[in-house]
């Protein structure tokens, strides 16, 4: 079964086609960075018009790079929650579109599931039941995969995620957006105990997390050294940040496995991109006996490949749509009906 698939919910536009799932025949991306940039973040209108400049032409590429002809497309599948609506409205309606003059299923996809379906491409052998870390610049999440298309929520942040954290951070050292790579890069040479910060608790939710304390505290850090006229271990001060989301996050995702007999993780979203974060988690899953799957770094960041995958779980298990469907900016991964309008 072929899948085409369309990703457009935040600042790259991706389209995927995807043969039975998990073999990726095309996958194609524009990204926006360089538009947001000079901004210090998305803004939602110039990530919308974007979309609708390039997503005809990428399909095009994609179908062409795939080596097919459009009429060989079985299913469109397409990212339909949750994310930036107007973002999420071009890409949904192009598939729409495209479903509609193709006489093909229309397959709604959660971007949530999406991440963590990239596991299902790069593992060929991974089958739910595990647990999954998701962690991108929208979402922080635990996530109990008991089934393709069956979550439950362990625990989520309060507040913001780990990924709007790094960027917050990587902007208020001055070194642009989206700043987690930089802040990778900068950390491999510093020295993680250079800074003590804060990592938080929620009261009696042992498994949600919270970054805006942690955020605060480094942009506290950065004014006090500036009025001081003191300078900053840049390194040091990255090294020590990404530390605090790894103890955020890794000891959770490893508890809430073992309390929920799961005996597997995976990780999924932009920050698993994250070079500490990926260590400590394979140094503390090794300890535990708990079997570690880490994507590469081309399937950690949004891409239509990861849509496609989950596309076809979710026509398999009959989640198809009609023209009437609609694309949601927040909506749950555990959701069980598309809300109807
Ligand atoms: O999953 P993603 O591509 O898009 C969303 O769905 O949000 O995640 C983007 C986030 C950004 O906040 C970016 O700074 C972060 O992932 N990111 C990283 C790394 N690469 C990307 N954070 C930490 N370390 C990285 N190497
Ligand atoms: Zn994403």
């Amino acid at each position: 079964m072929l899948i085409l698939a369309i990703e457009s919910s935040c600042d790259e536009t991706a389209v995927a086609v995807m043969r039975n799932g998990r073999e990726v025949l095309s996958n194609t991306v524009i990204s926006q960075i360089d538009m947001h940039t000079v901004y210090g973040g998305v803004v939602p209108e110039i990530a919308s018009r974007k979309h609708i400049e390039v997503i005809s032409g990428l399909t095009k590429k994609a179908v062409n790079d795939a080596g097919i002809s459009m009429s060989e497309i079985d299913a469109v599948a397409v990212t339909f929650a949750p994310g930036l609506i107007g973002a999420l409205l071009v890409g949904m309606n192009f598939a729409k579109g495209l479903a509609f003059a193709l006489g093909k299923p229309l397959i709604p996809v959660h971007h949530i599931r999406g991440h963590v379906a990239a596991n299902y491409i790069a593992f060929p052998e991974l089958e739910p039941p595990f647990m999954a870390l998701v962690a991108s610049g929208g979402h922080t999440l635990l996530l109990g995969v008991d089934g393709y298309t069956r979550y439950k929520i362990i625990g989520s942040t309060r507040d913001d995620a780990a990924g709007e954290a790094f960027d917050k951070v990587a902007r208020v050292l001055g070194i642009g957006y989206p700043g987690g790579k930089e802040i990778d890069r900068l950390g491999t040479t510093g020295d993680e105990n250079s800074y003590k910060l804060p990592r938080a608790k929620v009261d009696g939710c042992r498994y949600d997390m919270s970054f805006s304390g942690l955020k605060t505290a480094v942009i506290n850090l950065v004014h006090n050294a500036e009025q001081k006229g003191e300078n900053i271990d840049l390194p040091g001060l990255a090294a020590s940040f990404e530390l605090a989301v790894s103890d955020t996050v890794v000891p959770r995702v490893i508890e809430a496995a073992e309390e929920n007999k799961y005996t597997k993780i995976c990780a999924a979203g932009g920050v698993a991109a994250n070079s500490k974060i990926r260590e400590i988690l394979k140094t503390e899953c090794e300890k535990k006996g708990i079997k570690l799957f880490l994507p590469p770094l081309w399937l950690c960041g949004d891409n239509g490949a990861m849509i496609g995958c989950q596309g076809y779980y979710e026509y398999l298990a009959g989640n198809m749509a009609d023209m009437s469907l609609n694309a949601y900016a927040t909506l749950d991964a555990d959701f069980e009906e598309i809300p109807k309008i």
